[in-house]
């Protein structure tokens, strides 16, 4: 079990919130400054005075050293603990840091209500000014995503928010030249500007929020507040809603709205939206002024499992989907799974398709634990199980080389079915369809378990997945494939289950199995 660490300046209520938060969670509570006070058997006034700053600094660090090693603790650091880079790179690497903020207006009220011989820092003529300074010697600890201005806060609610966070789950995912991070927790949509300025932005820059009329009421102004909060600039921009618009001509429409508010090569264009949104900003991302940072948070399940992690961005053309585009990477994924209470049950249904598809491909615990849950409630540990599949086979393959066709699964067939209904089959029923269908013709072939197919089909059915495509015949289907840009040479590439959790790639089925 990971350490649980509140740091912040002086003032900001590290102890108080630190000693809740412990208790909610049933955790052992530590202080660095009474511990360091214990161990020294005198003050941090008397420490400073007799012993200096530097012998103080020397005992914080080996304390930060020691307690990073341990586990299940809810730490309160001293204010300038984790200014040290060493010491916040520790502590950070053993849990949650949470940085408490505070204006300086209230932290003056607080301390000076507070016994101020306690802080020798402060034993100065004029407190503000000296706060200030020690505010702005802190300015590294920007580099601690989670910040919580406790400005008019309780301490109750502070802890909750601090408890809320030591929930959240961190993936890094590595690419040739860089790595980013995808953070899943309910709330984080308040935490996405101090996320963003761990992940490298500057103060003060502009950030393009892209979104649509269905996703910026509900949640625009939410996302705007917390970047303005970690003082950014955000601008809000817009594209019509619906996958008949992920085209050029919107990606035009971008570039008109950024240069219009002063978007430059400093600034940043945040997606809030599903795969479609994703999938026009990150293009608009990869190209405006050569490309500028890009940050995904995705607010529907299919973008969230799929579309925003693995840099595959760009816009269909009239010609065929996809087919302009660029590998733009982002800077940080923000996956806040309540945001998908506002999704429409049709839209949640296509993108469980895909989570299924991930079990079926990598992770046979998923695929059992799906069969067992009640009502159709996906949890965030879903979630983030089927974002392991996917970051792990984008990590062997960042750039869709090899192994990543296995993502394919259940797309051969269902790429075509979307085709030929028109569109009116949605694409994750189509891939729910397509994977039984790769499912049966392993089955025939001899190269997996004829009863896979019934396992996999019993799953989707179960989470309201249609698993047959009756209406269009079988020389139909495969003429549409043949169409398929996926296609190699002049065989079809198949991607086959073995087992739950094992697929292979096949090019030799024959037509008649199909
Ligand atoms: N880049 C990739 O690797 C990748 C992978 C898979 C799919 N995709 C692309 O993703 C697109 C499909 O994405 P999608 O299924 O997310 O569709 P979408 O973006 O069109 O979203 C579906 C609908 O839900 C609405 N919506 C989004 N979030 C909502 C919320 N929280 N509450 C209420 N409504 C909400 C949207 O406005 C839209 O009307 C396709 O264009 C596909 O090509 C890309
Ligand atoms: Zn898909």
């Amino acid at each position: 079990m990971s350490n649980v660490i509140v740091t912040g300046f002086m003032g900001t209520g590290k102890t108080a919130v630190g000693q809740e938060v412990a208790r909610r969670l049933g955790r052992p509570f530590m202080d660095m400054d009474a511990e360091i006070e214990a161990r020294a058997g005198k003050s941090i006034p008397r420490i400073f005075a007799e012993d200096g700053e530097g012998a103080f600094r020397q005992m914080e660090a080996a304390l930060c050293e020691e307690l990073s090693a341990q586990q299940g603790l809810v730490i309160a650091t001293g204010g300038g603990a984790l200014v040290d880079p060493t010491n916040r790179a520790l502590m950070m690497r053993s849990g949650t840091v949470v940085c408490l903020t505070c204006d300086v207006d209230e932290i003056l009220r607080r301390v000076n209500k507070a016994d101020n011989f306690d802080r020798p820092l402060l034993d100065v003529a004029d407190p503000r000014a000296e706060i200030e300074r020690l505010l702005e010697a802190r300015r590294d600890y920007a580099a601690i995503p989670w910040q919580i201005d406790t400005t008019g806060l309780p301490v109750e609610e502070v802890a909750e928010r601090v408890v809320a966070l030591a929930d959240v789950i961190t993936l890094p995912v590595r690419y040739p030249g860089g790595r980013y991070e995808i953070h899943v927790g309910d709330g984080l949509l308040a935490h996405v500007g101090g996320a963003l300025r761990a992940a490298g932005a500057h103060e003060g820059s502009r950030v393009a929020v892209v979104s649509n009329p269905v996703v910026a009421p509900l949640y625009g102004a939410q996302v705007e507040a917390a970047l303005r909060s970690a003082g950014f600039r955000p601008l809000a921009c817009s594209i019509p809603d619906g996958g008949q618009h992920k085209t050029l001509a919107t990606v035009a429409t971008l570039y008109d709205q950024f240069l219009a508010g002063g978007l430059d090569r400093s600034g940043t264009v945040l997606s809030l939206g599903g795969g479609v949104t994703g999938d026009v900003a990150g293009f608009a991302a990869a190209t405006f002024m050569r490309g500028v940072r890009f940050v995904q948070v995705p607010t529907t399940l299919l973008a969230m499992v799929d579309a925003s992690v693995g840099g595959k961005t760009g816009v269909d053309l009239p010609q065929g989907k996809n087919l302009a585009g660029a590998f733009k990477q982002p800077a940080l994924v923000i996956i806040d799974p309540t945001v998908l209470a506002t999704l429409p049950a049709e839209e949640i249904r296509s993108g469980i398709a895909e989570v299924i598809k991930h079990g079926v491909i990598g992770d046979s615990n998923l695929f059992v634990e799906l069969t067992q849950v009640a009502n159709r409630q996906l949890s965030k540990s879903h979630i983030v199980r089927a974002l392991r599949v996917k970051t792990a086979v984008v990590e062997e393959d960042p750039y869709e080389r090899g192994r990543r066709t296995v993502l394919n699964l259940g797309h051969t067939v269902g790429h075509a079915l979307e085709r030929l209904s028109s569109f009116a089959l949605r694409h994750g029923e189509a891939v729910s369809i397509g994977m039984v269908a790769a499912a049966r013709i392993a089955g025939e072939l001899g190269r997996a378990d004829p009863r896979l197919a019934d396992r996999i089909e019993a799953l989707l059915t179960a989470w309201g997945l249609p698993v047959r495509c009756s209406p269009f015949d079988a020389d139909a289907i495969w003429e549409a494939m043949a169409h398929d840009k996926k296609r190699q040479g002049r065989s079809l590439r198949w991607v086959l289950p073995r087992a739950i959790g094992q697929v292979e790639i096949a090019e030799d089925v024959p037509q008649e199995t199909v």
